[in-house]
């Protein structure tokens, strides 16, 4: 199979597990390509993309907009502060005033469950979900999968435990999916205020205690609280959810093996992870950031090639 399943990526739900692995063909052929002099491949100079982005975004918007002109596409980048949306716009029409300028993909970030697919169904682009709300962030998925391949030489039969926030994560619903496509086995991790009820339906066990959570995985990655969605307290203080909950050194040299540290970001250093684990031997942290232009570049080409046989 040398084509996507899908002529969108708007979750890991819609991806195969042939899907993953020749999107991670291709983005180690494109991650070669970057560590060339010349980090340039012309593959996308018929392709134009408008990067939308309704929320901050610092690291998938920029991967996202280097990884296309890596690829030598055109690109349009609308932030919704800066735009007609603060007027009263709708989604749909904002889009397609956009596409009729001759746009043939859209990478959207929005704070809203469903953005993506809702838009996917009313406008002719190709749509790329780079985060809706609390539910996917599928591309974070990919490049967290890709690091754990390249770093372990396989996700299949790996232990990873995801720690933190899963309530409020689009990385951990994701994540949970991609890995278990992979044959990873996957526990989450946190106050259970702010793991979801039916989690376990996923096929993936809770674990309160981070060090046993620690001690049992292959891989940790870690999410940080995300205040800004939270509405009511989840737990009594910050203080309170970085002693149960925070990684520090001494836990990791304790543990007596390497781990693999992981973190979508942005850190809260000192909250969910000390700065020495941070940039410790354990940490992939930037890794994962690198790996991320190389997994864009490759779904960006994959849907595009499918654009150009349509
Ligand atoms: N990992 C991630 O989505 O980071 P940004 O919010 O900075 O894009």
């Amino acid at each position: 199979m040398n084509s996507l399943s899908t002529n969108h990526l708007l979750g890991i739900k819609d991806l195969t597990q042939n899907d993953i692995e020749l999107i991670f063909k291709t983005a180690t052929h494109f991650k070669e390509v970057i560590n060339r002099p010349i980090k340039k491949v012309p593959s996308l100079r018929d392709i134009t993309i408008a990067n939308l982005f309704f929320e901050n975004s610092t690291r998938t918007k920029l991967s996202f907009e280097l990884a296309e002109k890596r690829l030598s596409a055109d690109i349009l980048n609308f932030s919704a502060s800066q735009s007609s949306v603060s007027k009263g716009e709708t989604l749909i029409d904002t889009a397609n005033n956009i596409l009729s300028m001759k746009v043939d993909m859209i990478v959207m970030r929005h704070p809203y469950v469903g953005a993506g697919v809702f838009l996917s169904k009313n406008v002719k682009a190709t749509i790329i979900n780079a985060g809706d709300g609390t539910h996917e962030h599928p591309t974070q998925a990919l490049l967290d999968s890709y690091t754990i391949q390249e770093n372990l030489g396989e996700v299949k039969g790996k232990k990873v435990v995801i720690i933190g926030d899963i309530l409020h994560s689009r990385v951990a619903l994701s994540n949970i999916l991609a890995l278990k496509l992979q044959g990873a086995t996957v526990k989450v991790c946190g106050p259970l205020s702010l793991i979801p009820k039916h989690i376990t339906s996923l096929g993936v066990d809770i674990e309160t205690d981070v060090y046993k959570a620690l001690q049992w995985c292959d891989v940790a990655n870690v999410l940080r609280v995300q205040h800004e969605r939270m509405d009511i307290k989840y737990f009594p203080s910050i203080r309170e959810y970085t002693q149960l909950f925070g990684i520090n050194k001494r836990m990791l040299d304790s543990l007596g093996k390497k781990i693999l540290l992981m973190h979508p970001g942005p850190i809260n250093r000192g909250v969910e992870i000390t700065s020495d684990v941070a940039d410790s031997e354990h940490s992939v942290i930037l890794n994962q950031v690198e790996n991320g232009v190389a997994i864009r570049m490759a779904v960006i080409y994959l849907l595009a090639e499918k654009i150009k046989r349509n």
